[in-house]
C-alpha cells in the first residue's frame, strides 16, 4: 500500500527510531511491502520507516543505472534494519541529495566516502558490505532518518541548498531519498 511521506517539519521525522527485535514477521513484511510500494510510486532512491511514521530502524535503497543520468552509479536492492555504519577512514567527499521528505530540494552534504554497513535482512539474517561513494552516501542518508537527522542539518554552505528549478534550470534532476 503506498503511504503518505511525512514532510520536514513534522516532529515524527526528528525522533530516534527504535530497533526491531522480532524478524520474519507479517508485521514486518507488511511494513517492507508499504515502503517498497511508497518508494516505487514516487521514484525514490531508498526510504526509511520513519518516513512513513513508522518508527523502527528499518531502511530500504536500490538505484539502477539510468541513461539519462551516467553520473549515478548503481546500488543494489537492498533491506537493511537496524544497521550500524563504520565509516573507514576520515575522508569526506561532497554531493547532492534530495528527499522524499524534503521534495522539490536539493543540498550539497558531505559525506563518508568509504565505509562498512552491518545490518539484518527481512529475516533477521545478519550481512555486511564495504561500500564507497553513491552508494556509501545514499545508505549514510537513510540511516541518518532513522538517528532522527534529515540532510539539510548536515549541509555546511547554505548557499548551496535550494529549490531544484532556481538551483538547476531546465535539468531533469535524478531520483530523490
Ligand atoms: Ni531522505
Amino acid at each position: 500500500m503506498i503511504r503518505e511521506v511525512l514532510r520536514m517539519g513534522d516532529p515524527r521525522l526528528w525522533q530516534r527510531s527504535q530497533e526491531v527485535k522480532e524478524f520474519g514477521t507479517p508485521q514486518l513484511y507488511a511494513l517492507l511491502a508499504d515502503m517498497r510500494d511508497t518508494m516505487a510510486h514516487l521514484n525514490g532512491a531508498g526510504l526509511a520507516a520513519p518516513q512513513i511514521a513508522v518508527g523502527l530502524r528499518v531502511v530500504i535503497f536500490g538505484v539502477h543505472a539510468n541513461p539519462r543520468y551516467p553520473d549515478v552509479e548503481d546500488v543494489p536492492d537492498t533491506v537493511l534494519i537496524n544497521p550500524v555504519l563504520t565509516p573507514l577512514g576520515e575522508e569526506k567527499e561532497e554531493g547532492w541529495e534530495g528527499c522524499l521528505s524534503v521534495p522539490g530540494m536539493r543540498g550539497w552534504v558531505p559525506r563518508y566516502t568509504r565505509l562498512r554497513y552491518r545490518g539484518f535482512d527481512a529475516l533477521g539474517t545478519p550481512f555486511e558490505r564495504e561500500v564507497s561513494g553513491f552508494h556509501a552516501r545514499v545508505v549514510q542518508h537513510e540511516v541518518d532518518h532513522l538517528d532522527g537527522m534529515l540532510y539539510p542539518m548536515r549541509i555546511r554552505d547554505m548557499t548551496k541548498f535550494g529549490f531544484n528549478e532556481a538551483l538547476f534550470p531546465g535539468q531533469e534532476l535524478p531520483q530523490e531519498d
